[in-house]
């Protein structure tokens, strides 16, 4: 439980029966050298008296916004992680509106550490249509969630809401401090989506890059507690992960334009995008006519390789991520991307096997490292995908 020690968890109690078990996991918390700091709502003290925490975690119970007119600035800003449990209905409800009416949803606001919610309620609750929107609301904001378990519920019904064992809950808390200390310290930059080469006001040459990957690569690296984290992204349906600086741009001239300007900000560069390869060599200002033509033959043009130009550029400090979409003789074609272009890692993967590719949402990649070590990962959901080469990329820096 090393990771625990010294840390700084606030435990934002809720008012649901399960409060007398988080009572118990303040306990195992304190015992494994946590710092833990209480705060209840108002609810929560009609199931339990705040003696009970603050002999547990030997420190003053806070109830009352109007008690100590600083205390929710002073544990927003020095808690490591923030722990909801039981978390209710309501206060998933307050949250993902933006409601700050007491103590706990104050010190919420202002706070910038992670926050780990525990739902438990009656099953009907927690598959309620509006709890699930808010959930999925505050989950697209970097909320993390612990699934409630099934089983037999404090009304006696069976069903979804069980509050979750400690030990699954402790695992999870100690996950989330690991991994948001991971890019602690570090600036990311990422490339996301593919580039859009104009013909004409209305053609284009482009291609099925959905963005997904580098989107996930920058969700992922805010999670692990990086600094800042930009992306820059080609045309895509997608919407931005909150909390990352956002750059969209249209065509590879316009990217690297983007990133050369930022590069030597950034200590770890991840290319994911899709850059196109070439483009047309004459841009139309009109629409082309068809009127007569039988034929038509494009010229096109090499487009800037953005990624040769970062490799050429790097210092010792930075870390350049290539990905290298292939469709045969992967690891030879990784291989000398790696070399040519001066990289750190290639992230490589077969868009044509199934369960992998730019249509998907699971990926199956290789990575291929300096040393011409190569590790292949399970396929995964490209939000798993971008953890695991956060997590082996973050062992370089
Ligand atoms: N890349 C880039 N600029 C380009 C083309 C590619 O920065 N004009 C980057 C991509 O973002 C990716 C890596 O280079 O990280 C490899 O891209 P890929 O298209 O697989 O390789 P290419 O070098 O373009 O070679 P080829 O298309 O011949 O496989």
């Amino acid at each position: 439980m090393g990771t625990l020690a010294g840390k700084r968890i606030v435990a934002g109690i809720c008012g649901g029966i399960a409060v007398y078990k988080a009572a118990s996991v303040v306990s195992k918390l304190v015992q494994a050298g946590a710092d833990v700091r209480v705060i209840m709502t108002r609810a929560a003290c009609e199931f339990i008296a705040p003696m009970t925490f603050e002999t547990l975690s030997h420190h003053r119970v806070l109830t009352d916004l109007w008690d100590e007119p600083l205390a929710h600035v002073e544990l927003a800003y020095s808690a490591d992680l923030f722990v909801l449990m039981p978390a209710t209905y309501n206060i998933i409800g307050k949250l993902a509106h933006g409601i700050a009416d007491d103590l706990l949803t104050t010190t919420l606001a202002a706070t910038r550490a992670p926050v780990l919610v525990i739902p438990a309620m009656e099953s009907q609750m927690y598959s309620n249509p509006i709890l699930q929107e808010n959930k999925k609301k505050l989950t697209e904001l970097g909320y993390r969630f612990l699934e409630p378990e099934k089983g037999r519920l404090a009304s006696g019904r069976e069903g979804i809401g069980r509050f979750p064992s400690e030990e699954k809950i402790l695992t999870a808390i100690e996950e989330i401090l690991t991994e948001h200390a991971l890019l602690k310290g570090h600036r990311v930059l990422v490339t996301a989506g593919p580039t859009r080469e104009m013909l004409d006001p209305m053609r284009c040459i482009t291609n099925k890059s959905s963005g997904k990957m580098g989107y996930a690569l920058a969700e992922q690296a805010r999670n692990f507690g990086a600094d800042s984290v930009h992306l820059i992204s080609g045309p895509t349906q997608l919407e931005p992960p909150a909390g990352v600086e956002y750059v969209r741009v249209e065509s590879a001239e316009e990217m690297k334009n983007a990133v050369l300007e930022r590069f030597a900000q950034f200590d770890l560069i991840l290319m994911a995008a899709a850059v196109a390869d070439w483009r047309p060599k004459k841009v139309f200002s009109q629409k082309l006519k068809k009127s007569g033509a039988r034929e038509l033959a494009l010229v096109l043009e090499k487009t800037p390789d953005i990624l040769a130009e970062l490799g050429r550029r790097k210092k010792k400090s930075q870390i350049l991520v290539g990905f290298a979409a292939e469709t045969e003789k992967l690891l030879e074609h990784a291989r000398e991307k790696l070399k040519e272009k001066n990289l750190d890692i290639v992230v490589v993967n077969d868009i044509t096997a199934p369960g992998a590719g730019p249509e998907v949402e699971t990926n199956i990649v290789t990575l291929l490292y300096r040393d011409g070590k190569s590790e292949t990962l399970p396929c995964l959901p490209k939000h798993e995908v971008a953890k695991e080469i956060l997590r082996r990329v973050a062992q370089l820096l």
